[in-house]
């Protein structure tokens, strides 16, 4: 049975494709801006962090009302650390609208989310935004996009996919890029004719498998999911059937829709629809709520991804800490990080056995830096060490890893360089195609071997290989790795390499020189360098053109005066080493000896 009076799209662009601004105009196309409120206003990224990173953090829904249909929006995470997120929300919706820069055409950041609603089935709609640009090429980026396709494993249903052509900033959608239209009516009829309606049971026990999960201190534990069938009311009594079988009843005390900007409360839902209960406080991913008298206890499992690299929180002990209006203790830390523990169901707190920090485990290393920025901008200091992989043992006792896949597009002539970057960090290639400007690889890569991969690969590529790897499962664990030197030294081999590598410094951070390789006289200042810890004046390093080489005969440290961003930070640090993390800075110090 069709649910004809709601839809549910999911929307996938890669950052700066215009999705916010999309949103925005089609909310103000369905009247839901009241008059005094700005066209302007953003409406997906209400979080800080996601804005200034150019990342979405979290999926929010809203909805939009059109031809009397309700729209539900359905945002996905960006980036590939969320992998486990991007399945979860997904699964809420029948069809996906991929928005692709009409200038730059689908980019690599895409291809994972887009991979797996192709995979669910779900109907595609291809927005090409930014028509309006001077350099649009929207026929070339629609070509791009089916050759993706194509290589993602579209079906032939889903290959001919409908086209928008669109301009957000300017308002406008059209079938045709040149066909004049000015408001963005093609597209909501688009969405309406194109997405198919929720293929629910109305009539039928209700049935609903929580897909996120949310807490607010007012409410409590929050469960998102689509209702598959029947009709949710408030008050409800119902059972919860957990993925494991164990059930029990319960009764829900509120019922929210997604409407407009936010979250309504309503008497009852419909099946199809997104909503969101209250009251069930064990609520959890993968959860059935479903009626206690003719119960629904068979629905596709959903994933949770498994957390892979973790790090220990410890309160600061350095002796700068404790400056006026700052959150320093070790009690506060361990209530605001049990606090994450309520909502972030993706992550793993722990305190650790002897009491001397909590143990996060989350996916990867930006999953675990946005967690720590926002804890930052909450105005805490702690400090952190270095990032460990989460190992599991396998039923036969050996031991696994997190193995991952990572995908290098490169200049052509860089390949060979990324190939060996990517050899010596434990990456097996797996795929390789090149067209006339571009080299495409995938390979498998052991998480450890991740770890400082990007600055090594830009390093080597003169900053032009693009990076994304997401986990993909647990593997045997492949020993230890030969190709990097004393924990995170660089080998540069050339002058040149180590000459652009200095002008990058002030971009990527910190790296090392090994002995044997080529520097350059005069690179060396200030009173503090002493052997194996040499500061580099950064200002300096721009001529270096103009100066003598000779070989180092010890291994060097080049820091520059930089402060690091905490994804740089772990990325870089080093066993002996701490992450200092306060509302002022974040930097690199050496582990105090007790
Ligand atoms: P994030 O919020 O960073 O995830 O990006 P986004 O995909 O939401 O893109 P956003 O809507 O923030 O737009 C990115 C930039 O592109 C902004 O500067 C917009 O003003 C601009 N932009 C959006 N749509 C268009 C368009 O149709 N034409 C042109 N020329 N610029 C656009």
């Amino acid at each position: 049975m069709k649910q004809e009076n709601i839809r549910n799209v999911a929307i996938i662009a890669h950052v700066d494709h215009g999705k916010t601004t999309l949103v925005d105009r089609l909310l103000w196309a369905s009247h839901v801006f009241r008059e005094n409120q700005q066209v302007e206003e953003r409406v997906l990224d209400s979080n800080d962090q996601e804005r200034e990173r150019g990342i979405t953090i979290l999926s929010k829904n809203i909805s939009i009302t059109y031809k009397g249909v309700k729209i539900n929006v359905i945002d996905t995470p960006g980036h590939a650390d969320f992998g486990g997120e991007v399945e979860r929300v997904l699964n809420m919706a029948d069809g996906a609208l991929l928005i692709v820069d009409a200038y730059e055409g689908p980019k690599p950041q895409t291809r994972f989310v887009l991979s797996h609603a192709l995979e669910r089935g779900l109907r595609i709609v291809v927005v090409v935004n930014k028509i309006d640009r001077p350099n649009a090429d929207p026929e070339g980026a629609v070509d791009k996009v089916f050759d993706l396709m194509v290589e993602l494993g579209a079906s032939d249903e889903q290959l001919d996919f409908p086209v928008v052509y669109a301009s957000a900033v300017n308002g406008y959608a059209r079938r045709e890029p040149d066909d004049g239209n000015m408001d963005m009516v093609p597209l909501l009829d688009t969405i309406l004719d194109e997405i198919p309606a929720p293929d629910v049971d109305i009539d039928g026990p209700v049935a609903l498998q929580i897909c996120t999960v949310d807490h607010s201190s007012y409410e409590g534990r929050i469960g998102v999911g689509r209702l598959s069938s029947g009709t949710l009311h408030e008050k409800e009594q119902v059972l919860v059937v957990k993925p494991d079988g164990a059930e029990r009843r319960a009764q829900i005390r509120k019922v929210y829709t997604f409407e407009n900007l936010g979250k309504a409360e309503v008497t009852a839902a419909d099946a199809g629809d997104i909503v969101a209960v209250i009251g069930i406080e064990d609520a959890d991913i993968g959860d059935i709520i479903t009626d206690p008298e003719n119960p629904v206890r068979e629905m596709a499992p959903i994933a949770v991804e498994e957390p892979t690299m973790a790090v220990v929180f410890e309160a600061s002990t350095s002796p700068l800490v404790g400056r006026e209006g700052e959150i320093v203790g070790g009690r506060q830390l361990k209530e605001r990080l049990m606090r994450e523990k309520e909502s972030n169901i993706s992550m793993r707190i722990n305190e650790l056995e002897d009491k001397s920090g909590i143990e996060v485990a989350g996916r990867g290393v930006l999953h675990l830096s946005v967690l720590m920025e926002t804890m930052r901008r909450e105005g805490f200091e702690f400090q952190v060490g270095r990032p460990r992989v989460v190992y599991k043992t396998a039923e036969d006792g050996t031991k696994l890893e997190p193995i991952e896949e990572a995908t290098v597009d490169v200049p052509n002539e860089y390949a060979g360089k990324a190939i060996e970057v990517m050899g010596t960090a434990g990456g097996i290639m797996e795929h390789m195609a090149s067209d006339e400007t571009m080299t495409h690889l995938s390979f498998s890569i052991p998480s450890r071997g991740t770890m400082g991969l990007k600055t090594r690969i830009l390093n080597a590529t003169h900053g032009e290989a693009m990076l994304f790897h997401h986990f993909k499962e647990y593997g045997p664990y492949t020993g230890e790795m030969a190709g990097r030197k004393n924990g995170g030294m660089i080998a540069m081999s050339t002058g040149k390499a180590v000459a652009y590598a200095l002008d990058t410094l002030q971009e990527r951070g910190r790296l090392f020189v090994a002995p044997g390789d080529d520097c350059y006289e005069g690179m060396i200042v200030g009173e503090s360098a002493k052997e194996g810890d040499m500061v580099v004046n950064v200002e300096k390093t721009k001529n270096l053109g103009n100066q003598r080489s000779s070989s180092a005969d010890k291994a060097i440290q080049l820091t520059p005066p930089i402060t690091f961003t905490l994804e740089e930070a772990l990325e870089y640090i080093e066993d002996d080493e701490l992450v200092e993390v306060t509302p002022q800075s974040v930097r690199l110090r050496k582990r105090l000896l007790s």
